[in-house]
């Protein structure tokens, strides 16, 4: 028997003795191809257990389902001839398939890296990004049958849509997984901080995501002041099964980041946002990821002697322009600290007015700060401005 036989029929037994966890195809002989990446697992769909496969392609995803049978005859298509290196986790060992330039097959076990056997319900919702929904239905989200509850649609929405920035926000920068994933029996969790997680609609279904749908070992932690809620969210992580998704209470201005990956704030309030950036920044965040409500700060401060006089005798364009600028000057100091920043709306209008995302990806390269520090002078003088809160707290 090859290196190639041998090791699909490990696959096949891992898949007969329902120790199979997941398989990861990468390394596309083909180096210009657009495929990149092939995520196999096992789902029961109507009842038949099935492989689901993702085909990560640079630009987009597409899932199809296989049974085992046609599944095990695609796996040899793949493993060794289109791609060179192939991951497979099982509850007993991991393996790993890797065949080089000269064609030689290299195969190794380690220990687990996920000895618990992974839920096998496929997806209720159809997009793929919720697995678990006991959280959603204790959240009030879904009633006891999943069925979206009366005026909790916009929420749900909200909720799906932010898995799904963030889903191709980590397809972007593979290099925040990176070292999450190397290595047989070692993995890194990626530890993720939200600040300001209040229920933790959002805190919740991005630990479902990556824990549940990308198998990556994951820490999360909510920061938040409500006691109530900390108690509230601590038991329905408990009761969800999620062992590493913990929520603490804390202010965020008082909070020791520890070592984290990405940091979240989503509707804090006011400065809270820029609290929480701040400590993203100082803790090397690889993302920082916040969407800004309520910009009080600024507003106060703007003048109404500038050239843009007649705009700003308007309080709701008042309110409005306060918000672009006290946005972009966040962005800006993303910028200066090194973080490649983008502002957009991560969720139509329709369903929540506060649907501004400004989200910075860690630079590799160095950048000069002066020259985004220059730019937040030349802003905060056309509008009168003394200060802005993040500038005080970042020390660049
Ligand atoms: C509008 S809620 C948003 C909750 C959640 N992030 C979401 O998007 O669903 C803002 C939460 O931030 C909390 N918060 C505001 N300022 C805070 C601070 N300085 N430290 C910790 N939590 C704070 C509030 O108590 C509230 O629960």
């Amino acid at each position: 028997m090859n290196s190639q036989t041998n090791f699909i029929q490990i696959i096949s037994t891992s898949v007969a003795n329902d120790t199979f966890v997941r398989l990861t195809l990468s390394k596309n002989a083909d180096r210009s191809a657009s495929l990149k990446k092939v995520l196999i697992k096992l789902a029961l769909i109507k009842k038949e257990l099935q492989y689901s496969f993702v085909f990560r392609h640079e630009t987009q995803d597409i899932t199809k389902n296989f049974s085992i049978k046609e599944g095990a005859v695609e796996l040899e298509k793949l493993i060794g001839n289109e791609f060179w290196i192939a991951n497979l986790f099982t509850t007993d060992r991991d393996f790993v398939f890797e065949k080089n330039k000269k064609g030689k097959i290299n195969l190794r076990d380690g220990k687990p890296t996920f000895p618990q056997k992974p839920d096998r319900q496929h997806d209720k919702d159809k997009t793929g990004l919720i697995q678990k929904t006991t959280y959603l239905q204790e959240l009030g989200i879904l009633d006891d049958k999943d069925r979206v509850q009366k005026g909790k649609g916009d929420k749900y929405k909200q909720i799906k849509k932010f898995v799904e920035v963030v889903a191709d926000l980590l397809r972007k920068n593979p290099q925040i997984l990176a070292d999450k994933l190397t290595g047989v029996n070692e993995q890194k969790p990626l530890r993720i901080v939200d600040m300001g997680s209040g229920k933790g609609y959002l805190t919740f279904a991005l630990y479902d995501y990556l824990v549940n749908v990308l198998n990556l070992k994951t820490k999360v932690t909510g920061v938040e002041i409500r006691e109530n809620l900390i108690e509230i969210c601590n038991n329905i992580a408990a009761n969800s099964k999620f062992e590493n998704l913990h929520f603490e209470q804390g202010f965020i201005q008082g909070y020791e980041l520890p070592e984290t990956d990405i940091l979240i704030a989503l509707h804090a309030c006011d400065t809270a946002t820029d609290e929480a950036i701040a400590k993203g920044i100082k803790a090397d965040a690889q993302l920082i990821i916040c969407a800004p409500c309520c910009h009080k700060q600024i507003r106060k401060q703007i003048k109404n002697d500038s050239l843009l006089e007649p705009i700003l005798n308007f309080g709701i364009l008042k309110e409005r322009q306060a918000e672009i600028v006290t946005d972009t000057i966040r962005a800006l100091i993303l910028e200066a600290n090194g973080y490649k920043t983008k502002v957009f709306e991560f969720i139509s209008s329709d369903h929540t007015g506060k649907n501004v995302m400004i989200v910075g990806q860690k630079r590799k390269e160095e950048v000069d700060p002066k020259v985004y520090l220059d730019k937040v002078q030349e802003l905060k003088k056309q509008f009168g401005i003394d200060f802005h809160f993040l500038e005080k707290i970042v020390v660049i």
